[in-house]
């Protein structure tokens, strides 16, 4: 794909040491930018949407953002912006959004997404699949060559019925990509982890380069029992990336 790459605007404060979360803030912020009033827009899941969550609402108190209506895409961020007076509704109500701000777990060079590692990731697709615009918000780190690359996990929702047996079969399909699966946990309880849809979460974990992702996608999305995939093939317009030498926005 044709990459632009806008030249990197330092990060406030370059002296101070920034942490992750600083990083994670700086693009969110960066992100927020792009919303303008009248504007339907699509609310991220995870530690660095909710710093964006956190600007838009700060944006809407001081009157300079005005009829914002936000789609969340979790439970959590529901919760967040009814504490903080963002006016919300639904796909039903706003079936086309015009602008998307999330979180992501790898982004690769074709700006093909990771997501989900925080378990939303069906709602995330659903809200950012309809928007006219999906700005993705990370710090330097989300960045991988190839998906799956981190080694960290792709996360697949799955109906509780049999998810053994989703998870052998989906384990099966990358069998060439060194493919191994888990049921994810709560931490405290041990206990399967549900996601705000009353499913569980596969993750899985590629020893290599899965290859053809559409081709990837097509074979998850054919077994019964699976419900969705964490790649977000295609999806994303722009990505704002925040690094310690500054921020950076590549677009489609
Ligand atoms: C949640 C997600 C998050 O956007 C993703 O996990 C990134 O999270 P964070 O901003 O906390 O690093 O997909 O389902």
């Amino acid at each position: 794909p044709n990459l632009m790459v806008s030249s990197a605007v330092p990060p406030p404060c370059s002296s101070v040491t920034l942490t992750q979360d600083d990083l994670k803030k700086i693009a969110a912020y960066k992100a927020v930018e792009h919303v303008k009033s009248g504007m339907v827009v699509g609310l991220g899941t995870g530690s660095t949407a909710k710093h964006a969550v956190d600007r838009i609402a700060q944006l809407l108190q001081q009157g300079k953002l005005k009829d914002i209506v936000g789609i969340p895409t979790s439970t959590k961020t529901h919760e967040q912006a009814v504490s903080l007076g963002i006016p919300l509704s639904d796909l039903d109500s706003h079936p086309v959004v015009d602008l998307a701000i999330d979180g992501a777990d790898e982004v690769d060079p074709g700006l093909n997404l990771v997501k989900g590692r925080g378990g939303s990731l069906l709602r995330e697709k659903m809200v950012e699949s309809a928007s006219k615009k999906f700005i993705v918000i990370v710090d330097e780190s989300k960045w991988v060559n190839y998906i799956g690359g981190s080694k960290l996990a792709m996360p697949v929702e799955v109906i509780p019925f049999c998810w053994n047996h989703s998870l052998k079969r989906l384990v099966g399909l990358f069998a060439y990509a060194g493919c191994v699966g888990e049921l994810r946990k709560c931490a405290e309880s041990g206990k399967a982890f549900v996601t705000d849809n009353g499913n569980y979460i596969i993750d899985l974990y590629f020893e290599r380069d899965i290859g053809d992702l559409n081709k990837a996608s097509d074979a998850i999305l054919r077994l019964p029992g699976i419900v969705e995939h964490g790649m977000f093939i295609g999806l994303a317009t722009s990505v704002i990336v925040a690094g310690v030498e500054g921020v950076t926005m590549k677009t489609k």
